[in-house]
């Protein structure tokens, strides 16, 4: 009894903290608190946009400024853009959080893939979306597909891309050893590799899935688009036939080796050093030669370290991390 009630209070929190989050960036008010519990900005307050430093007052929906609970900073964002979701994640034009908690854009280019993990056992590959307004040197971007790669298996998630967003419609598009893969609508909606190593579960009733690779990695992915205030606060000035859908992602890896490499990967590694500019509010790091692979489901970057393996190989590989 005790323990189930303790339960339900866990999900009114975060009922709560959703709620929050989703009403706290349109309508910029005085005071922001953080609600995320085990936060430790549990309870803080800031007051907006007064204590926001990189306000644009030229735009009108610049002012819009949240508490960014996530980060142990408790510090406030302001870019009218919520932050990504705690660290290991990636979102909007992409900026990641690394394992260090700090955050990163890497800008990749568009039509490209680039491998987000790479790792004996587990390559993580992205295809990245984007558009180069008139007189820019570097393309806005974002990650539409991901492909996974484990022992001799292979998976991969799509966001489809749409002229018009309608969030009433479905867009996830999945593939699985190189056949297309169905995962009827409805939240807990699932289905399981024959093997039982891959799982896959909608956590909303459309755009939402949690990747579930068992004793390596998992992933929670949600398809959003570049919603017309993200283009007016940015200026990405992104044509109206494309909706730019892409994800957000958020992953939680299990046993990754020291040697880990790619976008996100390496800083993973225990030698991992931040070379991005201290005080800059958001670093760009480099990376596209090494890490550009010539598909979604492909190892052969410069640094990628994935081989296939036999499934009783990578059996042995799941025993020895337990
Ligand atoms: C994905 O897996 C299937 C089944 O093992 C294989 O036939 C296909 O070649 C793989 N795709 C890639 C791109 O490696």
């Amino acid at each position: 009894m005790q323990s189930a009630q303790s339960e339900w209070m866990a999900m009114f929190l975060l009922l709560f903290v959703a709620v929050t989050m989703e009403t706290g960036g349109a309508v910029p008010t005085e005071k922001r608190l953080c609600f995320r519990p085990w936060s430790p900005c549990y309870l803080k307050v800031i007051r907006c946009p007064k204590e926001c430093p990189y306000t644009k007052p030229k735009h009108p929906n610049a002012k819009a400024c949240y508490l960014n609970c996530y980060s142990p900073k408790c510090e406030a964002v302001c870019h009218g853009h919520k932050p990504c979701l705690s660290t290991s994640s990636g979102c909007h034009d992409p900026r990641f959080i690394g394992a260090d908690g700090a955050v990163f854009y890497f800008r990749g280019r568009k039509d490209e893939h680039f491998s987000l993990v790479s790792d004996p056992n587990l390559q993580i590959n992205s295809r990245f979306i984007g558009h180069r307004p008139a007189g820019r040197t570097h393309d806005f971007t974002w990650i539409q597909a991901l492909g996974f790669m484990y022992g001799s298996h292979n998976f991969t998630v799509e966001a489809a891309r749409v002229k018009q967003w309608d969030g009433n419609v479905d867009h996830l598009k999945f593939s699985y050893d190189g056949k297309p893969l169905l995962v009827p609508e409805g939240h807990l909606s699932d289905w399981k590799s024959p093997d039982k190593q891959l799982t896959l579960e909608r956590t909303g009733t459309r755009n939402s899935i949690r990747v579930m690779l068992e004793g390596i990695v998992e992933a929670m992915l949600n398809v959003v688009p570049v919603t017309k205030e993200d283009d007016e606060i940015h200026n990405y000035q992104i044509p109206s036939d494309d909706s730019f859908a892409h994800f957000e992602v958020q992953f939680r890896f299990i046993g990754l080796s020291p040697q880990v490499e790619g976008v996100l990967g390496r800083t993973y590694r225990p030698d991992y050093v931040n070379t991005a500019k201290r005080g800059v509010p958001m670093p760009v790091v480099g990376g596209e030669d090494k890490y550009k692979t010539s598909s979604l489901l492909s190892a052969d970057c410069k640094l990628c370290l994935f081989s296939p393996k036999e499934d009783n190989e990578i059996e042995l590989h799941i025993l020895r991390w337990r």
